[in-house]
């Protein structure tokens, strides 16, 4: 079936920023950013037969061993973002250090941060993985860019979105008005407009997390989660449902589509872990996505876009989706006590003794 008549991303954009103040530059941004997915999307898509399969020998600046579709996508995004003139610079999962604009090309007002393939063990099990980004103003716009630049709050994006490569290919974005979600027509090669203004769920009975450590989680982790597993019985009088897809791209198109929460928490592995999750490209996109469809997103202590990052692989405990588990997560922080690290169970506060 032929979908003439419905909004395309590039109609979106242009209807919504072009006419702002640097709107035509984050319309050309965007596009070249959605034009880098499709074609990761395909790349994805043809698995083995593209040859693009299987891990390098390299590792990443954070020691994680690189697949070999990493560093391709990585290539990607640099080659579709570079030349247009609209971005002073990027920095990605994939690189020690921001990579300047090079001399040949003009040197934009934006600044450009991604994973490029996230949740990439997913790939050689052929399960969904995704791109996010988070788009910056440059502070010097025009000039070369330095580490600090991009160390900017969440709060600050002006953009943000990511690309799942599932079943279809989507697109879901934010310029800072609602979220919208596209589809991938993959014969017309356009993101067709399929889900405008995506709300998270403010409850749910569904939560993710990656229970092989449960050991090393922080009481207030262990108390949601066992709190959650006890069900019916238990404090919270309904049953809950466990998924863990471990791309947080995939987890987070779950949570858009039927609520849910997601906990990527602080642990006590040694040396203690600030998190799995990179703040500037991974928490700060995810996070202004929720907050801009009614859901939250936070390091247990509070919002992620208020984090004022100090390095650009700076890593935070990440919770996010609807809002009221997120609170509930919050509030387990600031009241459950840590006896040795033990706590008791379904009693430590008014929330539940109350409501029995
Ligand atoms: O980039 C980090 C990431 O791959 C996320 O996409 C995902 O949520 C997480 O790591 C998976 O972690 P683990 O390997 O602990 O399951």
């Amino acid at each position: 079936m032929l979908h003439t008549n419905r909004t395309t991303l590039a109609q979106y954009l242009i209807e919504e920023i072009q006419h702002k103040e640097g709107g035509p530059d984050l319309v050309a941004l965007l596009l070249s950013v959605a034009q880098a997915c499709k074609i990761i999307s395909r790349t994805v898509a043809m698995g083995s037969l593209g040859g693009a399969t299987g891990k390098l020998d390299s590792t990443n600046v954070q020691g994680e061993v690189q697949a070999k579709l990493d560093v391709i996508s990585d290539e990607i995004f640099r080659q579709r973002t570079e030349f247009g003139g609209y971005v002073a610079g990027l920095a990605s999962e994939e690189m020690d250090d921001p990579y300047p604009i090079p001399e040949n090309f003009k040197k934009g007002e934006y600044l450009l941060l991604y994973d490029p393939l996230d949740g990439s063990s997913n790939i050689d099990v052929n399960v969904s993985v995704g791109s996010i980004f988070s788009v910056l103003k440059a502070p010097r716009p025009g000039e070369e860019v330095k580490t600090e630049d991009f160390l900017q709050a969440g709060r600050k994006q002006v953009a943000a979105g990511y690309a799942i490569y599932g079943p279809s290919t989507k697109m879901v974005l934010s310029v800072g008005h609602g979220v919208m979600g596209f589809t991938l027509d993959p014969v017309l090669g356009n993101f067709v407009l399929t889900r405008p203004n995506l709300t998270v769920p403010e409850s749910t009975q569904e939560f993710a997390i990656n229970a092989s450590n449960s050991r090393f989680w922080e009481p207030p982790v262990t108390r949601y989660v066992e709190e959650c597993m006890a069900g019916k019985t238990g404090p919270r009088g309904k049953d809950f449902n466990m998924r863990w897809v471990a791309s947080m791209v995939a987890e987070a198109h779950r949570i858009f589509m039927r609520g849910g929460v997601f906990l990527y928490p602080r642990d006590n592995k040694q040396p203690p872990k600030p998190g799995r999750l990179r703040l500037l490209y991974e928490a700060s996109p995810v996070a202004f996505l929720m907050e801009q469809a009614g859901g939250k997103a936070s390091t247990g202590h509070g919002s992620i876009l208020d984090v004022e990052p100090t390095e650009l692989h700076q890593r935070v405990p990440l919770i996010f989706g609807s809002k009221e588990e997120v609170e509930r997560i919050e509030d387990y922080h600031e009241n459950t006590p840590d006896e040795g690290g033990k706590i008791p169970l379904f009693n430590t506060r008014g929330l539940f003794r109350d409501a029995g």
